[in-house]
């Protein structure tokens, strides 16, 4: 635990993708010494689940038998049957579901109670698109990071290509600017900038340079 912070505090950071928000979230948790929970990765791991189940059922349905866990010792890690899923919920196909599924009520509930029960003691920074605006909307301290849509999108393109994901720029923009679509303007739980939050613009900052603004907070309220 940081000695400069006493509580432990619950900590969110909302966004688009590729605002920077995985990278400085797991930081920040870092040197704080708190959990991370990267509930994008709970939304994909269910998606991955859905694209894989062996008999057709309706989500509430399917989400009853569903044997899933997270693990949250070192990151957000996914299990499926006992199963470490982590990797495979990256791919492109996984990512465009999970934005789909995320829609559903059911899917909502489901791991927002989760996210819930994981949080509530504090010394968590959580991240996502609805941590600080319906799972932990009296959270001690929430941010909101942004960036311009195409250096969003040249990083999504090259964190695809350090994985060996062969996605094309163009591609990549495209899929970016559906999924921001489906994520805002959908009815349950849309990205928002949480009433309270303090608003930060990544573009063309360095990931030093974000994590020192957002200690700064931290250090405000612990
Ligand atoms: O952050 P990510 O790209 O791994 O998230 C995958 C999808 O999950 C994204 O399209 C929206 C959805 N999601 C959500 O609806 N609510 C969250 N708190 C986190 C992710």
């Amino acid at each position: 635990m940081n000695k400069d912070i006493e509580k432990k505090l619950i900590i969110t950071i909302d966004g688009p993708s590729g605002a920077g928000k995985s990278t400085i979230a797991r930081m920040l948790s870092k040197a704080l010494g708190y959990v991370y929970i990267d509930t994008g990765a709970m939304y994909r791991g269910i998606a991955y689940a859905f694209m894989n189940r062996r008999q057709e059922a309706e989500i509430d349905e399917f989400l009853e038998h569903l044997s899933i866990r997270f693990n949250f010792t070192d990151g957000t890690r996914v299990f499926l049957e006992d199963r470490d899923i982590s990797d495979e919920i990256r791919t492109p196909e996984v990512t465009s579901l999970a934005s789909s599924l995320s829609q559903k009520s059911p899917v909502r509930q489901y791991l927002t109670k989760i996210q819930r029960e994981i949080g509530r003691d504090g010394g968590v920074v959580l991240e996502g698109r609805d941590t600080g605006s319906i799972v932990f909307p009296d959270a001690d301290i929430k941010f909101y990071l942004d960036a311009d849509p195409e250096e969003r999108a040249r990083r999504r393109h090259l964190e695809f290509k350090s994985k060996g994901i062969d996605t094309g720029l163009t591609e990549v923009k495209k899929d970016m600017s559906q999924r921001d679509r489906n994520d805002s303007e959908r009815s349950i739980a849309p990205l928002i900038i949480p009433e309270g939050a303090v608003y930060i613009d990544t573009t063309g900052i360095d990931i030093q340079g974000v994590i020192g603004v957002l200690l700064k907070h931290v250090r405000e309220k612990g």
